[in-house]
């Protein structure tokens, strides 16, 4: 086990270089502290520029962006904008064709799953767990890493409000442009706590924040592991990593690294399930699809600097870790089925069911 790192040693500085932005690439605006991003913007009658959701007989949405003057057409008539704005949310609307939209504001999950996509986002569901889970709080420093297509983001920053802060790291700058883009349409422009940088996390993090002053970090990627030692850099005494992968493999590997480094406490592992209900007079039943999977969600905790992390009282079953002949762990090219915890089946017991199938040795 790695005991406290001299990296951790404070240095004599600003608490978190001010969450200044040093690396921003040009072009890149930077943000407006003065701007509201809450009630505001979502209260109140349907206003020019505000984005609105159509919804039609069928089911069918469509979003559009209100402008005075502009018409919004299908195959089947149309209607103009004007109809729409100054009215309350809620309203119907009927085009030349008679065909109704009920209009309304759409929600940020309503957003997230419609909005443009360069890579996989973090679906509502599992977005609310992590605000949840890693405790994201209004006015926490929060730190994340990759950003995507930004989906998590914007929960993460209505989380911490405009008076937090949330400094996202992406090292790809065609996905870090998309993010930004699905940012500030959702939040009508710049947000005032968010600052976004082109880069590697380990390479950025030590640049943007000074070592145990970070509250919150949130990894998105494919392998947070080789991110470990940065993060526990960055974060505060009790301070939570919260980890949302794909595969049990990651989970796994991000699990084991945690303990090898020796400044978290034991990981916590869940995921979550939604099945959605079909609500129709006496047929109340759960839907017939639904997303079997996304991912794995993993929090753990940073420990104060200098104390290493209890050793864990129960000892993990036999079999838990590959040995070798020499009982050294390491990777084995065959697992077996001690390899995944799983109690081995005795050569009595496997005659006996072969007996019980018709298949014994008899039978061969
Ligand atoms: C699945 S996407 C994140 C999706 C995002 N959370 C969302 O909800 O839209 C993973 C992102 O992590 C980025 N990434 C992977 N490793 C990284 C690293 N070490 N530092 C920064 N970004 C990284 C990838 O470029 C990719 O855009």
């Amino acid at each position: 086990m790695l005991s406290l790192r001299s990296a951790l040693a404070p240095r004599p500085s600003r608490a978190l270089l001010d969450w200044t932005v040093t690396d921003l690439p040009p072009g890149v605006p930077t943000p407006d502290a003065t701007r509201s991003t809450g009630a505001d913007l979502r209260r109140g009658p349907l206003r020019e520029g505000d984005r609105v959701q159509l919804t039609d007989p069928r089911g069918k949405l469509h979003t559009i962006t209100l402008a005075a003057g502009t018409q919004f057409h299908t195959h089947r008539g149309y209607f103009t904008h004007d109809d729409i704005i100054g009215r309350p949310e809620g309203s119907v609307v009927r085009n030349t064709a008679g065909i109704e939209y009920l209009v309304l504001r759409p929600l940020l999950s309503d957003y997230v799953l419609s909005m443009p996509r360069g890579a996989a986002v973090v679906y509502p569901k599992d977005a609310g767990q992590i605000i949840a889970m890693a405790d994201i709080y209004p006015g926490a420093r929060v730190v994340e890493a990759g950003v995507g297509s930004g989906a998590l983001t914007m929960s993460l920053l209505r989380a911490v409000g405009d008076g937090g802060s949330l400094y996202s790291i992406e090292r790809r700058e065609d996905f870090a442009a998309i993010a930004r883009g699905n940012v500030e349409l959702q939040f009508g422009g710049p947000h005032p706590a968010w600052q976004l940088s082109i880069g590697d996390l380990s390479d950025v993090l030590p640049t943007v924040a000074e070592p145990g002053t970070v509250d919150r970090v949130v990894l998105d990627m494919l392998a947070p592991w080789e991110n470990l030692a940065a993060v526990a850099t960055a974060l505060a005494p009790g301070g939570v990593l919260i980890v949302y992968v794909a595969t049990t493999t990651q989970l796994s590997r991000v699990a084991e690294e945690l303990r090898l480094d020796g400044r978290y406490t034991e990981p916590t592992a869940w995921e979550t399930m939604v099945r959605g209900w079909h609500l129709e007079g006496l047929a109340v039943r759960p839907e017939h699809r639904m997303i079997g999977h996304t991912g794995f969600l993993l929090t753990t905790r940073r420990m104060a600097d200098g104390i290493d992390a209890p050793v864990r009282r129960r000892r993990p079953a036999k079999g838990n870790y590959p040995v070798d002949a020499a009982g050294d762990a390491g990777d084995r090219s065959e697992w077996t089925p001690e390899d995944l915890g799983e109690r081995a089946i005795s050569a009595k017991k496997v005659r006996r069911v072969r007996r019980d199938v018709g298949q014994g040795p008899s039978n061969d």
